[in-house]
């Protein structure tokens, strides 16, 4: 067991005293998962009580809501790192172990993988492969506090990855994969490539316990076609042809199919510029095959997170289903995307993908938020400082609670605080030394933690605050 600092051997006698459950941080120091009979091992693999503990709960700035629903919950679109998000759902006791599908599609390839196998590139390539294998794991390990018992979680990959990623997931969930399911695209034409034609992508199911439940898929058949009725006998323990009384095998008009694990579902609809769900963002999936996982995993009402949500498609299949979702994504192209394409749902003005099959109408709510940067509020106190003084004493104050990178001495060095107050007495000092503060302030996405979000520096409004209490639920202190 790692030796724990005394503050937090204090704070699990005060938690244990209370009665209060312990953290989740807290049990894996305790209680360190046995090792497993085999494991992945490559470089710079973290342990997972470190990765839970180290990542940052991040509050959440509501920006606007779209729509509106009448009941309690508001789905959430969230411009931000999915890590970080997370981190903080632990804290919300409606969606730490309530969430009943988790499907994600993350991104597949760093540019290192395109290139050559052999050679010296080929080694970092594999390296890069091993960065990516430990960015998953570190959302999956997060993926499984948050699911129910009785969750499913679907993952969607290509043939680069796949192999390392389904080893990874059995030391996460244990062997608990259900199927590999094997998405069929026959209508992605592939020019002249030298091996067959890569039309297929996979997307493993785990359950979560043995309470997970999926419903069978109706498929459609082209035309009637008579076969006989088959029914599983106890006996055997399989399913056999239904006999009558005269033992004659019985036949049915059949009209649909149950899917196996091979689905045919087209592309082309999302990637030819003149299909129909067509919206231009390279990666997006045809809603078709979201419906497929959301129907046979979740009930109305249940929810679903998409921490990888691109263009947004299994938020739009959530709402036109009825279920309740959280999407997340950090890049400014999906979000833009994702956005107006769930305005333009919940307005009914959609009529792409499944509208058409569920008699889509709209209606729902979803809340946009992002996650709350420490450089915003403090970015605003340098610009407001009308004197030289005023700038030194915001710089102390940043130094102090350790909010800029490395470079900045949070002790503050007198001779640095000199330097500004020299720089302030030149032409146009003020102006300048603001430029410089600015510049240090970091400028990368840096973040309030959730438990400072009452600190008056930050400037968090009581409605901001407000959303975050029902978003963090007992996490939050405000
Ligand atoms: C393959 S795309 C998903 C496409 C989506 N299924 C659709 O139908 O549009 C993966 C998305 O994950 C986003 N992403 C990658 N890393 C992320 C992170 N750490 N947090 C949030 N989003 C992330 C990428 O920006 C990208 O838009």
């Amino acid at each position: 067991m790692a030796k724990l600092p005394k503050k937090d051997l204090k704070r699990i006698i005060e938690i244990l005293n209370s009665g209060e459950e312990l953290p989740v941080d807290y049990k894996h120091i305790l209680f360190p998962p046995e090792k497993k009979e085999y494991e992945l091992v490559y470089a710079k693999k973290e342990r997972e009580e470190d990765i839970i503990a180290n990542a940052m709960a991040v509050p959440l700035q509501p920006i606007k809501t779209f729509g509106k629903n009448g009941n309690d919950w508001t789905n959430k679109l969230v411009f931000g790192d999915n890590l970080q998000v997370m981190k903080s759902l632990l804290d919300d006791p409606d969606v730490k172990g309530q969430v009943k599908l988790v499907y994600i599609d993350p991104p597949f390839a760093t540019k290192q993988e395109f290139r050559g196998s052999q050679d010296q590139k080929a080694y970092q390539d594999k390296i890069a492969g091993a960065r990516f294998i430990e960015y998953l794991r570190k959302r999956l390990l997060l993926f499984r506090e948050l699911l129910s018992k009785g969750g499913s979680l679907f993952v969607h990959l290509d043939l680069k990855r796949s192999h390392y990623m389904k080893v990874m997931m059995d030391e996460i969930f244990g062997e608990r994969i259900e199927n590999e399911i094997i998405w069929h695209y026959p209508d992605n034409f592939q020019g002249n490539v030298n091996r067959f034609p890569n039309n297929h992508n996979v997307i493993y199911f785990y359950s979560m316990s043995d309470a997970t439940r999926i419903k069978r898929v109706e498929i459609p058949l082209n035309k009637k076609t008579k076969r006989d009725v088959r029914i599983w006998d106890k006996e055997s323990q399989s399913l056999v042809a239904a006999r009558d009384e005269d033992g004659k095998i019985i036949y049915k008009e059949f009209t649909h199919k149950f899917a196996d694990d091979v689905w045919v579902i087209g592309q082309s609809s999302v990637t030819k510029k003149k299909s129909s769900e067509f919206i231009d963002y390279p990666t997006q999936k045809p809603e078709e095959l979201l419906r497929r996982v959301i129907e046979c995993s979740t009930e109305k009402g249940d929810l679903v997170l998409d921490f990888f949500l691109g263009s947004g498609t299994t938020a739009s299949v959530c709402l036109k289903l009825n279920r309740k979702c959280i999407g997340i994504e950090q890049l400014e192209g999906g979000m833009n995307t994702a956005l107006p394409r769930l305005c333009d749902v919940v307005k009914g003005k959609d009529n792409k993908g499944i509208s058409k099959v569920v008699k889509w109408q709209g209606g729902g709510e979803f809340i946009y938020c992002e996650l709350k940067k420490y450089n915003e509020a403090f970015m605003d106190k340098i610009q407001a400082a009308k004197t030289s003084n005023n700038l030194v004493k915001v710089w102390k104050d940043i130094a102090k609670n350790s909010f800029l990178n490395w470079y900045v001495n949070p002790e503050m060095p007198e001779e640095a605080i000199n330097d500004i107050i020299e720089i302030g007495k030149t032409e146009n000092g003020l102006e300048k030394q603001k430029k410089l503060l600015a510049e240090l302030l970091n400028k990368n996405q840096l973040y309030v933690n959730l438990s400072e979000i009452d600190d008056k520096d930050f400037n968090v409004s009581e409605e901001d605050k407000k959303l975050n209490k029902s978003f963090y639920g007992e996490a939050y202190n405000g």
